[in-house]
């Protein structure tokens, strides 16, 4: 089977990385949809939406695009067993398909720019939690300024997003099955521990009752028509769609592999990570009288308050930015495989080759958007900094026209019946046809009408 699929795609460097297990499947995709969207942005943006009225439009968006989107790509990766660009070229050999999957790659090169800023930010406060300098009793005052201090100081903030990049190098130079796969299986377990334990820790709290009826109580009245592009752009988001990320890693997948369990697996990891982190930040904010609409700094500026004040804080501080540090990395990987797996194929060099390419990009555009924050703040371009541009760009802009593109190239392209054998292997898999129908109508319909709905309201 495997060596059917790897001459198959005989590529001129001999056969290609695969993944050496289901387990080690889901654990890859689960670690590159669970990261900052879940940590940061999720609990930031239900803050900003009003609570469980937006949690559940999540949800709605989650099940009704999110995972159809995810079997198109997997079907598109899995099926040409190509990198983003090769896949679209190998099944529609001639036609200009392959400038979606080059709109993929610049995405990923985009969001790895500022994320890996973030990440940086992660390794630097994982430092501070190890000084305990967040419960070494400062005033209120001084632990607000510590975030927007380090942000805007040049150095501190570069040599952390350089240490992070390369952490991310050293995991993608030793391949799929030996770095992303491997670190993803004792990683991914150990984030869950953390964060549920955190979770329990937060929900204990004298005062959390007021957190989780925000967290779970709809007040529609907060609904307004951002809320579903919040919504929406979330869920692209979060389950790392429109980018590549399911048709890389969807191409390392061996074709006995069930698409729609997996897919399903992956969301709910994914959604289940979502509600558990913001049951471990929701309560404490609302315990310690903390806007939850606080803006993207809820967890760099918030949480240090938080820390300060819990009992056990200092620990807790530590193992809440090992979980933020693991979550990005399993993520950043996956951002990083998919233009890597491009440069390998696309311009015949070795993984390594690739990977220094690669490193080498992004750390210029990432210290552009780490020097934005401070010496840069100045250089705007559309008024928005380079961080904030390179942020709305990938986000609002590409991931959702990538994201139309691959349901329009399933749902219409390879058509109806690519789809039904994709997803029961050929007839192999027992897959109720009601299903089938629902599925291929998603993708169809209801996928595409619903994108360009939300992009003619955001654009207008
Ligand atoms: N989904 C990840 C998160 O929630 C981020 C991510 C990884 C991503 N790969 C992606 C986002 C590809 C967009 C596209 O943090």
């Amino acid at each position: 089977m495997k060596d059917a699929n790897s001459s198959r795609s005989a590529h001129h460097h001999g056969s290609r990385d695969a993944f050496g297990s289901s387990f080690g499947v889901l654990v890859a995709l689960a670690g590159s949809a669970v990261g900052l969207g879940n940590l940061w942005r999720f609990p930031y943006l239900v803050g900003e939406n009003g609570g469980a009225a937006f949690i559940i439009i999540y949800l709605a968006f989650v099940i009704l695009i999110g995972i159809p989107m995810l079997m198109s790509e997997f079907i598109i990766g899995r099926r040409s067993q190509a990198n983003a660009r090769g896949a679209f070229n190998k099944l529609a050999p001639g036609s200009r398909w392959g400038i979606a999957g080059i709109l993929a790659v610049i995405c990923c090169i985009l969001i790895l720019s500022f994320y890996s800023v973030v990440g940086g930010w992660g390794i630097e406060y994982l430092f501070k939690a190890f000084r305990f300098d967040f419960t070494r009793g400062g005033d209120s005052a001084a632990l607000s300024s510590i975030f927007s201090d380090f942000a805007a100081s040049s150095w501190q903030p570069l040599v952390c997003h350089t240490l992070f990049l390369l952490l991310s190098g050293l995991i993608v130079i030793l391949g799929v099955k030996n770095g992303i796969e491997k670190f993803s299986k004792v990683m991914m377990p150990l984030l869950f521990l953390i964060i549920i334990g955190i979770a329990v820790r937060s929900l204990t709290l004298p005062g959390a009752g007021a957190g989780i009826d925000y967290l779970f109580r709809p007040d529609w009245s907060e609904v307004t028509a951002n809320t579903f592009l919040a919504a929406l752009g979330q869920a692209f988001f979060s389950l790392s769609l429109g980018s590549g990320m399911a048709i890389t890693y969807g191409s390392y997948v061996s074709r006995k592999e069930n698409i729609v369990s997996i897919s399903s697996q992956t969301a709910l990891a994914d959604t289940l990570f979502a509600l558990i982190a913001g049951c471990a930040i929701m309560p404490a904010v609302f315990a310690y009288g903390i806007s939850p609409g606080e803006g993207p700094g809820l967890v760099f500026i918030t949480l240090p308050h938080i820390f300060s004040q819990l009992p056990l804080g200092g620990v807790i501080a530590i193992l809440f930015f090992v979980a933020l540090l693991l979550a990005a990395l399993t993520s950043s990987i996956s951002l990083l495989e998919v233009i890597v797996a491009f440069c390998i194929e696309e311009f015949h060099i070795k993984r390594r080759t690739a990977v220094v390419l690669s490193l080498s990009i992004l750390w210029i555009l990432g210290c552009l958007c780490s020097l934005s924050q401070g010496m840069l703040s100045g250089w705007k371009i559309f008024d928005k900094t380079i961080f904030d541009l390179f942020d709305f760009v990938s986000a609002n802009v590409l991931m959702l026209i990538g994201g139309l593109l691959v349901v329009l190239f399933v749902g219409w392209k390879l058509g109806r019946q690519v789809i039904h054998d994709e997803l029961t292997n050929s007839g192999a898999l027992r897959i109720p046809v009601w299903l089938l129908d629902t599925i291929t109508f998603l993708v169809r319909y209801l996928a595409p009408a619903a994108i360009i709905t939300i992009a003619v309201f955001q654009w207008i």
